[in-house]
């Protein structure tokens, strides 16, 4: 079978791909990134070993290149990582969210119908269904809580989901969308909240709380989130949304908390800073479908998964050193500069 995994360079995809290779080395994986300012090939660089792997950078807007790759490759599976996902930077700057977010999720999917792809995966995120409040923590987010968001990129997730849904009702394309609540583990890039405040401890820099700090993410480890879809993809029913959610809800103020603990260094580096605009206050996923139906359980306490991605980041400091100094951008145009042209 071959699956085509697009955004592999970022932080779930690439989780995801070497999930695929070692779990199902039958299976042939195609890798398609754009390695915007988030897609980093260095991540890639083990996957690249290995024969069943193959790695092309590739607009997933660009409809004439994706067309022509699924005319050479005939991918069996689509799954579709590729996203902007910073909420910040939706924030400052929505369009680039629109285009990548929506027309790319569009583009791939026309290339599914022409190609008859035997399924397409959208993978997709809690937060298209806006915040629950605080004081109401009986509250959770189900697979039929209307579509809410909040910022410019929830809603251009949500607008590719409503789309997703269109192609299969009108054009009977076997699709499943995953939503899914914030992830940790290795390669996040570190603009997310646990890598930077891990970074930025390590550096004695202050540590940037949004507010004060009191709102809520249901985290999950990375690899929990990868077995969700790799599970949908393989035994989910066509036509059907998936929430993922590991029941680990924490506030930013405690995680970071924990952070300075676990590295020894102290809490007056904290510092709280102008909250976000339109900040969500809480996450919060009801996993009982995909638990019922597909038996998933998630299987990394966040105690555990805490440790394993902090060591993670003292162990590959060079991997996010590099990206913070800036030196990341003209390193990867020496370092992968040839390979480049032939991934082209
Ligand atoms: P990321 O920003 O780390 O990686 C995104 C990848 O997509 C990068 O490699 C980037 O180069 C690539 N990309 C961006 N635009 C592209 C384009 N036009 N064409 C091809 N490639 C392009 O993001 P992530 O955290 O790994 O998230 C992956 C997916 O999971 C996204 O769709 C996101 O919405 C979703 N998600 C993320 C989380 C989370 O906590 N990180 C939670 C739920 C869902
Ligand atoms: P983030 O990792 O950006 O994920 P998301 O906004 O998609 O949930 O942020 C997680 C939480 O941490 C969110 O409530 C915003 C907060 N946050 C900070 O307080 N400081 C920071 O520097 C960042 C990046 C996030």
């Amino acid at each position: 079978m071959t699956i085509l995994v697009t955004g592999g360079a970022g932080f779930i995809g690439a989780n995801f791909v070497y999930m695929e290779l070692k779990e199902h080395p039958e299976d042939r994986i195609v890798c398609i990134d754009k390695l915007t300012y988030a897609g980093n090939l260095e991540t890639l660089k083990e996957a690249m070993e290995y024969p069943n792997f193959r790695f092309k950078r590739m607009d997933i807007c660009d409809r004439e290149k994706v067309f022509a790759l699924f005319e050479e490759e005939k991918p069996d599976i689509v799954v579709n990582f590729a996203a902007e996902s910073h909420v910040d930077r939706s924030i400052e700057d929505p369009e680039i969210f629109l285009k990548t977010n929506i027309l790319g999720t569009q583009v791939m999917m026309d290339a599914s119908r022409k190609y008859g792809v035997k399924r397409y995966h959208q993978v997709s995120t809690d937060e298209v269904y806006g915040d629950l409040p605080l004081d109401r923590p009986d509250l959770f987010f189900t697979e039929e809580t209307p579509l809410k968001t909040s910022s410019p990129y929830s809603s251009s997730k949500a607008g590719a989901d409503l789309l997703v849904n269109a192609y299969h009702r009108t054009f009977g394309l076997p699709t499943t969308i995953s939503r899914c609540s914030n992830n940790y583990g290795p390669y996040q890039f570190p603009e997310k909240l646990i890598p930077l405040m891990i970074a930025n401890a390590l550096a004695d820099k202050p540590l940037p709380v949004y507010g004060e700090g009191l709102n809520v993410r249901d985290w999950l480890y990375v690899e929990d989130h990868c077995k969700a879809i790799d599970l949908i993809i393989r035994q989910g029913k066509v036509g059907e949304v998936y929430n993922i959610g590991g029941h680990n809800e924490m506030k930013n103020i405690d995680i970071v908390k924990l952070i300075c603990e676990a590295l020894d260094k102290p809490e007056s580096l904290i510092t709280h800073v102008e909250d976000r605009k339109g900040h969500d206050m809480r996450y919060a996923i009801d996993p009982a479908k995909i638990h019922g139906e597909l038996g998933w359980l998630p299987e990394t306490m966040f105690k555990d998964g805490i440790k394993k991605t902090i060591q993670w980041y003292l162990d590959n400091k060079e991997w996010w050193e590099r990206i913070i100094s800036g030196e990341y951008q003209s390193y990867f145009a020496s370092m992968y500069g040839e390979r480049l042209k032939d991934a082209e």
